[in-house]
């Protein structure tokens, strides 16, 4: 309840804000752009911010789950057809999703598998996922495991299994290697296959081809080794010849003989880096004279050479002669902006505390998605305020959008309507619909429609006479399913394929919707279809018709028809309202059964009139008129405002009576005057009238509507009532906020330092605040380093105590509307009441409920 009233309040406060904020054409740098509320999104080719015109569909949102993921978790998944490359992702229907499982998919070709995910394969009528040899269940599938290990496929128990034997692996293996590859003392068969290596060796020696072949492997060997001598540098012998070896790798000609030329073997008298490095281009100098090998920062002993690594990174030599990377703490500590510590290494350091440099860490980084995020930086995902954070386990991720990859996997993002803890969603490690540990096809639904249940969790659909009975048998990749007994009278339960109802062999209505929504009993054979009510033969089929409409049964007559509501005996508004009927008809009640719901004049008795609902709301008896009448304000005899708003939701209360709600003009009392208007809060005047309120001054001699409008009033001890201002409202409400005027034009722009909230002018704001703290009424602009607002024809207000800051504007005329009486005649001075009344009745409900709210704490 409460936090329902903060959202009201936060309504009523942010209502105004219309047509300032910056579009994202007017942001000029990525991270105001990132940041935006509105749909915008940055091309960094054009560095420009774009509003985002694709529509979000469900579709898109899951093509872009997949194409969130970085390349090393989910291999190739740009582009998203790739997705299927073993990755928590499946293409289907041409859209890539995340992964659910195999068995939802029907297809006969391994091919067709792999084309939905590298995960499947087929079992000959579906895909199954690729998993130890034991879990295949029939022989198509039975090839090879998650690791390529080969399976074996048992006929005499008609069971998949891992190989024991060295007949059991697949003939057509037909290398060595293969065949020690999956068991290590088996070797290749001459009949293809493989055999037991013992039986080979007896075979050679007594088999004259394979003697032969023996014979050949070593003749090409020695060929091979006959003369790899004179490829070598240390084989020439002369200084001329002696400049590459066969490899083509440089010789060197070094006292009077021939050496692969390496870094190790320079001459002592080589002093300097740039010698070394024309001896060969990854040599560096070394302290005793001499070149080593260009490696590591930390190999290097001399300052000379210890400027990069091998791989181009950044080396420093410290004050006690080793050389190590260069890191962001060894950053001067004179150093003391972002750009300075960019410059130090770049891309890598922001400016510490205190100065000097540290690594720049995710929270350092503005991204609006995980992708954002992640580019800048590896390890970093969305956070809060459109900042970067490190990622977690996918448990401790509060933000769907940094839902993606976890510490702890791929993650997903899943509604859960049947479960009140966090209703806008959950995080959840995500494999497959196995990973979600949900008992009813319904919850499991919302994971992916290739999910269902098998009582504990949540798995991927298969066939339907495959699925389970504790909850699964929905929908198979067969199509519909149905579950039911198999024979009249007996228990045991199969899931088969939806056909028809006749099918199902219930005795009840409920066991055959259970069945099948469509479906009924015929109470004698089994489930038939749904259909008109007066088709039905038996009391137990007269529930429903095809159009879920009640039947009724009549006893007397022993027939079935469409129900009415008098064939419904309950007492209250509530109970014959949920009766379904037809389309047109609504029931309520007399007090004592149901009755079509009319106009109050057509009920014609005192029962009926006092207990049922009409079309015009509440009725009442008139005892004088003899009839029933609409119930007004004026019948209701309350003492207070909440009896009579609860009583007639159209009614408040002036003091003495109830009366309708107003216009402020229309009040006569200031009881009724500070009840709210149905134009906004309104003030009582000394003189004796009630307006509404535009400004906070005009309620200095109300009090009680200065508190009502906290939102930008603040009622002073001294007896007026002021606007607020930064620090008055801090004080009041506790947070730090832009404050707008009355017509929501304008606002003063308030910024929380160490405990103070203050105004600031957006002028003066840095580039990371500018666009925030404005309330993205203002953006950075990197030209001229300035604040500067995007929508200049609206000037934020002075923190002048003025409450007249924008009545220089004309705007006035449309949005308010109730500046002056004198623009309209009085003559139809009813009509554009009723335009008023419409104009504000948004506004009026706003207000209304937080009053309620207040009211009924
Ligand atoms: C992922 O890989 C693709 C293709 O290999 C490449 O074009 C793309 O830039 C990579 N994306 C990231 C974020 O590394
Ligand atoms: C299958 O059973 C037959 C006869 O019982 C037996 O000879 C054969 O070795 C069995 N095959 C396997 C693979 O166990
Ligand atoms: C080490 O190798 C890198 C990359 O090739 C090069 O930039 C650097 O200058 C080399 N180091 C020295 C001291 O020559
Ligand atoms: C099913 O059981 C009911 C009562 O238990 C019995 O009347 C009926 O004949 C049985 N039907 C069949 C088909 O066995
Ligand atoms: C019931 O029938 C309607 C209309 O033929 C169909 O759209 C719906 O999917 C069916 N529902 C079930 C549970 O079979
Ligand atoms: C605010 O007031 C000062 C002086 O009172 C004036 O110089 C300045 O232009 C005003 N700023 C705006 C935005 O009206
Ligand atoms: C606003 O008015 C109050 C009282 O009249 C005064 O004390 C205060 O200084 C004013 N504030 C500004 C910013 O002018
Ligand atoms: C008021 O609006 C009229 C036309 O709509 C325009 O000509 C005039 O300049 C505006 N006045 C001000 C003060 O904005
Ligand atoms: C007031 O509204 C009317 C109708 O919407 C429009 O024609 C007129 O120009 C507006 N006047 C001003 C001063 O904005
Ligand atoms: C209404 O019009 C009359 C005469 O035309 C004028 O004297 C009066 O000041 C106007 N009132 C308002 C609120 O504009
Ligand atoms: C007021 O009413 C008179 C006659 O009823 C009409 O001629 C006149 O135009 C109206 N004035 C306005 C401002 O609507």
């Amino acid at each position: 309840m409460k936090i329902f009233i903060l959202l009201v309040l936060f309504y009523i406060g942010y209502s105004g804000n219309n047509g300032q904020e910056c579009y994202c054409n007017q942001l000029l740098t990525e991270a105001d752009c990132l940041m935006s509320q509105l749909q915008c999104s940055w091309n960094s080719f054009k560095q420009q911010c774009k509003y985002e015109t694709t529509i979000y569909q469900p579709q898109s949102i899951i093509r872009e789950y997949c194409n969130q993921f970085s390349n090393d978790t989910c291999n190739k998944l740009k582009p998203c057809e790739s997705c299927v490359s073993n990755g928590p992702c499946q293409l289907r229907y041409g859209s890539c999703s995340h992964f659910t499982g195999c068995t939802a998919f029907v297809e006969k070709d391994n091919s067709k598998c792999q084309q939905i995910s590298e995960r499947c394969i087929t079992d000959g009528v579906q895909c199954v996922e690729i998993g130890i040899c034991d879990s295949y269940k029939t022989e198509i599938a039975c090839q090879q495991d998650m690791n390529h290990k080969w399976c074996f496929w048992d006929k005499n128990t008609s069971k998949c299994r891992y190989p024991e034997k060295c007949e059991e692996l697949p003939k057509t293996f037909y290398q060595d290697s293969q065949c020690k590859s999956q068991i290590s003392d088996c070797e290749s068969s001459q009949q293809g296959g493989c055999q037991d290596q013992t039986i080979i060796y007896s075979v050679s020696t007594t088999s004259n081809t394979s003697s032969t072949t023996t014979t050949q492997t070593t003749t090409t060997t020695t060929s091979y080794n006959a003369s790899p001598s004179l490829n070598q540098c240390k084989d020439f012998t002369l200084e001329s010849e002696c400049i590459k070896n066969l490899e083509g790798s440089p010789c060197y000609w070094n006292e009077n003989s021939c050496k692969d030329k390496v870094c190790s073997i320079a001459p002592k008298n080589f002093k300097t880096n740039k010698i070394c490095q024309n001896f060969l281009s990854f040599c560096i100098t070394m302290k005793e004279g001499g070149c080593m090998n260009n490696g590591t920062c930390q190999v290097a002993n001399t300052l000379e050479a210890c400027a990069k690594d091998i791989f181009g990174v950044d080396c420093v030599w410290t004050a006690n002669g080793g050389c190590i990377y260069k890191n962001c703490s060894l950053a001067p500590t004179t150093i003391t902006s972002n750009q300075d510590c960019d410059s130090f290494i770049k891309d890598v350091c922001v400016v510490k505390e205190g100065g000097g440099c540290r690594n720049k860490e995710c929270e350092d980084l503005y991204g609006s998605s995980h992708v954002s995020c992640w580019t800048q930086k590896s390890g970093c995902t969305v956070g809060l305020n459109s900042k970067c954070a490190k990622i977690k386990n996918c448990e401790d991720t509060t933000l769907k959008g940094a839902c993606m990859e976890g510490l702890n996997g791929p993650c997903l993002w899943i509604f859960n309507q049947f479960s009140n803890e966090q209703p806008q969603g959950k995080c959840y490690s995500y494999n497959s619909c196995q990973s979600i540990q949900w008992n009813t096809d319904q919850q499991c639904k919302q994971v992916s429609p290739f999910c269902t249940t098998d009582g504990t969790k949540c798995i991927p659909i298969t066939q339907c006479s495959e699925t389970n009975t504790n909850g699964g048998c929905v929908n198979g990749n067969d199509g519909q399913c149905i579950q039911t007994v198999m024979a009249l009278n007996n228990t045991q339960t199969v899931c088969k394929k939806f056909d028809t109802c006749s099918s199902a062999y219930y005795l009840k209505h409920e066991e055959c919707q259970n069945a099948n929504k469509n479906c009924t009993t015929n109470g004698l054979t089994g489930c038939i279809s749904l259909f008109d009510c007066s088709a039905y033969k038996t009391k137990e089929s007269c529930k429903i018709n095809s159009e879920k409409y009640s039947c009724f049964w009549n006893e007397i007559q022993q027939i079935c028809r469409d129900s009415i509501c008098s064939d419904y005996n309950f007492n209250t508004h509530q109970q014959c309202n949920l009766v379904v009927i037809n389309v047109k008809d609504k029931c309520t009640s007399d007090g004592e059964q149901c009755l079509v719901i009319s106009s109050c004049t057509t009920y014609k008795s005192k029962l009926v009139c006092n207990n049922a609902q009409a079309t015009e709301g509440t009725c009442i008896w008139s005892e004088l008129e003899s009839q029933c009448k609409v119930k007004q304000c004026s019948d209701i005899s309350a003492q207070n405002l909440a009896n009579c708003s609860l009583e007639l939701g159209s009614c408040t209360f002036d003091g003495t009576k109830c009366i309708q709600w107003q216009l402020c003009s229309n009040y006569q009392t200031k009881v009724a005057c500070n009840t709210m208007g149905l134009d906004g809060i309104c003030f009582w005047s000394k003189s004796g009238s009630c307006s509404l309120m535009t400004s906070c001054k005009s309620a200095t001699d109300d009090e009680q509507a200065c508190r009502q409008a906290n939102q930008k009033c603040n009622w002073l001890s001294s007896g007026s009532c002021e606007d607020h201002q930064c620090d008055s409202y801090y004080k009041q409400h506790g947070t730090c906020t832009n404050l707008q005027n009355w017509n929501g034009q304008s606002q003063i722009i308030c910024q929380e330092k160490s405990g103070n909230c203050n105004y600031v002018d957006p002028m003066t704001l840095n580039q990371k605040d500018c666009y925030k703290v404005s309330n993205y009424w203002y953006t950075w602009n990197p030209t001229t380093s300035k604040c500067a607002i995007c929508n200049p024809q609206i000037k934020p207000s002075n923190n002048t105590n003025g409450t007249n800051t924008s009545k220089n504007s004309n705007n006035t005329n449309s949005t308010t509307g109730n500046d002056n009486t004198n623009s309209t005649n009085s003559t139809d001075s009813s009509e554009t009441l009723t335009n008023q009344e419409s104009t504000s009745s948004s506004f009026f409900i706003t207000y209304f409920m937080l009053f309620i709210l207040i009211v009924f704490i």
